[in-house]
């Protein structure tokens, strides 16, 4: 049973360990206590309650959700595209900007941008693996492409995707095709698909003598489909083929360490799940992999084992990789499995209802998997997805992302922490109505 002091002590401690206390000589945010009063009252809301009965206590979540400014004539139900961040995160990104501000070379250079080491330990910690392969980046477009620009290819030389990758991603491979000749073969998912044996067997079947490398998501963006990672992973490792992971989806919503998955390089974006500002992102790169990895932006000859060489952007805010550290702090006041718990519960109230009210509404992920989350594609036969997606912004202000993709046409809808089981019943009517009397 942890009371509300001790998880207060033990969060000023933590912050204290990351560095995010003030420094008497100098002028710095503090981590403050009023910051964490609404985690650290919803802990000693939760203490000794299950995942599985605390995730449907909506008084909890209550707590929860007055931790972030929300437009409270909106439902925000987007998260997989961007979600917002707490208010002592952005606040915190905020003074670290304007204390840059009066001094930049100075208070941004020399004082916050130092801090980044112990954003890379911390994500380590999260992530599982060692500092050193931690890469801060501006979000997991900068990270996934390091990757798949960096790898040494030669003309001829084959890699593996999906039709289900993010299509950014995609595009950096055809530029790859394009500017380098590689030979970039595009594996169909059925979405969900049969099995995971099905996925490996797929891209299986589509490796040769020449493939180098395979590029895929740990979840898919649209349907938030958990690809059997761990099993590519050692698919590749047992052809000598490199496996980049996209954990843009994954991290911090779903279990995602390096150890689960086996990566040699891994993605991630932190300005979805792990709730950080806008701005924010990290590449994992497995030790032994560094320096035969080149960075998309030149570093000097002498950093070409160093992980910081990804680093080398130029001048940029120190405030913003700063605020992860807030972030994580926030994401460990409720816990991943809690969280984990709660999207799910969220989730399902909608998608089963959904599902319930009407064969021509199909939802194209796996809801009974436990490896899947809140991202979720609604498809609804006889409803163009782009009028639905607008129909439900004009006349009742739900933000939900429309797409015709890879076979798919429906709407996405993500839920976060933040979102209330009121809020969920509420589109749930809507999309009834949509049904009954169209867009
Ligand atoms: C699977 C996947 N990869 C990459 C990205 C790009 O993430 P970011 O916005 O952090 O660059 C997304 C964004 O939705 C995504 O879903």
């Amino acid at each position: 049973m942890v009371s509300r002091r001790a998880f207060l002590e033990s969060a000023v401690r933590a912050g204290a360990a990351a560095g995010l206390t003030v420094q008497p000589a100098i002028r710095q945010p503090a981590f403050r206590r009023s910051a964490l009063r609404t985690v650290g009252e919803s802990a000693a809301h939760a203490a000794g309650t299950s995942p599985g009965e605390l995730a449907a206590d909506e008084s909890y979540w209550a707590g929860i959700r007055k931790a972030f400014d929300l437009d409270p004539s909106l439902i925000y139900l987007n998260s997989a595209g961007c979600s917002p961040a707490p208010r002592h995160v952005l606040d915190g990104m905020i003074h670290d900007l304007r204390y840059s501000n009066e001094a930049p070379v100075e208070y941004m250079w020399r004082r916050l941008e130092p801090k980044i080491e112990i954003v890379r330990r911390e994500l380590a910690a999260e992530f599982g693996c060692d500092p050193e392969e931690i890469a801060v980046t501006r979000n997991a477009s900068e990270a996934n492409e390091i990757a798949i620009l960096g790898l040494s290819l030669r003309p001829g030389d084959e890699a593996i995707v999906t039709n289900h990758n993010y299509d950014r991603m995609l595009a950096a491979w055809d530029q790859r095709a394009r500017r380098d000749g590689v030979v970039v073969k595009r594996v169909v998912l059925e979405m969900p698909p049969a099995s995971d044996a099905d996925v490996v067997e797929r891209i299986r079947a589509a490796i040769t003598v020449r493939t180098r490398v395979i590029e895929l998501p740990q979840l898919t963006n649209w349907t938030g489909q958990p690809l059997p990672i761990a099993a590519i992973v050692a698919l590749g490792r047992a052809h000598g083929i490199d496996v980049l992971v996209d954990g843009a989806q994954g991290f911090a919503h779903t279990p995602s360490t390096r150890d689960a998955m086996e990566c040699d390089f891994y993605g991630a974006s932190l300005h979805k799940w792990l709730l950080a500002p806008v701005g924010t992102g990290f590449l994992y790169v497995r030790r032994s992999r560094i320096e035969s990895l080149w960075p998309l932006m030149p570093a000097p000859a002498s950093m070409a084992a160093d992980i910081r060489k990804f680093e080398e952007v130029g001048t940029h805010p120190a405030a913003n990789h700063n605020a992860i550290l807030a972030a994580l702090a926030f994401h460990h006041g409720i816990g991943g499995e809690r969280k984990l718990a709660r999207l799910r519960l969220v989730r399902d109230r909608w998608a089963r209802a959904l599902v319930a009210e009407s064969s021509r509404v199909r939802v194209r992920t796996p809801l009974d998997d436990p490896r899947s989350g809140a991202v979720t594609i609604v498809e609804v036969d006889g409803l163009d997805p782009v009028r639905l997606y607008e129909w439900l912004w004009s006349r009742y202000r739900i933000i939900t992302s429309p797409t015709t993709f890879a076979g798919l046409s429906g709407v996405r809808v993500t839920p976060n922490v933040f979102t209330s089981v009121a809020e969920v019943d509420t589109f749930t009517e809507v999309m009834r109505r949509a049904l009954r009397k169209g867009v």
